[in-house]
């Protein structure tokens, strides 16, 4: 069991596309410094040598920032911890690599984070907390998760995208209609100038009750664009007409899952995680969504939606109070290990 003196925890992310250092005291975020690698942009999504080699020039001089702002030295830190999955690997060797190496030369505990856990519990980094038990979703650029979260260390698996995550879809769509990447803000920021019942595109409804699938819906988007836009010359309105329309379509099928999963679960309170949690329409679904069922819906601050290490080293937190920490020689890994979230029976 951790000490009961506060501890200063120093937290690094490095699985995609934003180098960020976080330094918590407990579980008060007092830095969160994120540095964006833009420069993908110009090749329309990430590049995984490129971002290794600038998360490699960055690390260290964020970790520095981070120390000077919070007034901190290195050896004030007493907890280590950092991403250690699912991510790009060479990416996240970077990260990891750094901070194993803090741990060793100050001889602190380590503990190694799973990036999609680190989102599951960011709401806890509001100042209303989610309560056990909670129904979390999962919404980023590689991941669709619904989870039945029952306690810190008890997390339920209700269901995925059998094919592309809700990000992945706003960022392919996002392509064909020529905005780059990432797709999200750039959707939505069209869809507000838009008509969202102009086009009804339609999502796969799949039999499993919690599944998601989404590539059937960016296949419909692209028809619609092949057969009224030939030669892709989109006029604006009708640009925005169909991010409106799908991003409807795509809230819609979101909300309509987790609606059944309340339903037959009797939890305690909502909530909605990871990058695509910052799109506005699906904010506000999901707090009505909440409100019918008379329960608080916690959704992160858009600084803690997208990648950001604060939410890491608050998870790397929860897991020490729990009696978990890190050899060294733990590696970095690509996807979520099969098996890692429980199943209900
Ligand atoms: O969690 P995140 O920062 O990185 C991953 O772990 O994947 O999520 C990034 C994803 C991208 O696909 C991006 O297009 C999406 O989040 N995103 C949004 C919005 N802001 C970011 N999607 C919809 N609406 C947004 N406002
Ligand atoms: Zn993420």
């Amino acid at each position: 069991m951790a000490d009961s003196r506060k501890l200063n925890i120093l937290g690094i992310e490095s699985s995609c596309d934003e180098t960020s250092v976080a330094i918590l005291i407990n579980e008060e975020v007092k830095a969160n410094l994120i540095s964006s690698q833009h420069f993908h942009k110009a090749f329309g999504g990430v590049v995984p040598e490129l971002s290794s080699r600038a998360h490699l020039q960055i690390v260290k001089p964020l970790v520095d920032s981070a120390l000077k702002t919070t007034n901190l030295k290195l050896s004030d830190i007493d907890l280590i911890t950092a991403t250690a999955g699912p991510g790009l690997i060479g990416a996240l060797l970077v990260g990891l690599t750094f901070a194993k190496g803090i741990s060793f030369s100050l001889d602190k505990p380590f503990v190694a984070v799973n990036h999609i856990e680190g989102h599951i519990f960011s709401g806890f980094l509001m100042e209303q907390k989610p309560e056990f038990p909670m129904l979390v979703l999962v919404v980023s650029g590689g991941h669709t998760l619904l989870l039945y979260v029952e306690s810190f260390t008890r997390i339920f698996l209700l269901g995925t995208t059998v094919d592309d995550a809700a990000g992945e879809a706003f960022d392919k769509v996002s392509k064909l209609l020529g905005f780059g990447y990432p797709g999200g803000p750039q959707i939505e920021a069209s869809a507000l100038k838009g008509n969202e019942k102009s086009i009804k595109f339609p999502v796969a409804d799949l039999k499993d009750e919690y599944n998601f699938s989404f590539s059937g819906l960016k296949t419909s988007v692209l028809r619609f664009v092949q057969n009224n836009f030939p030669d892709r010359i989109i006029p604006e309105p009708d640009l925005n007409n169909i991010s409106a329309s799908f991003q409807k379509a795509l809230v819609d099928a979101l909300v309509q899952k987790v609606n059944i999963a309340l339903e037959k679960h009797n939890v305690k309170s909502l909530s909605l995680v990871g990058g695509v949690a910052a799109n506005k329409k699906l904010r506000n679904e999901f707090s009505n969504l909440a409100e019918k069922f008379n329960i608080p819906c916690i959704i992160p601050s858009l600084e803690y939606c997208g990648d950001n290490a604060a939410m890491i080293a608050l998870r790397g937190f929860q897991l020490y109070q729990n009696g978990i920490k890190d050899q060294l020689s733990v590696t970095p890994y690509p996807a979520i290990p099969e098996n890692h979230f429980l199943k209900l029976s």
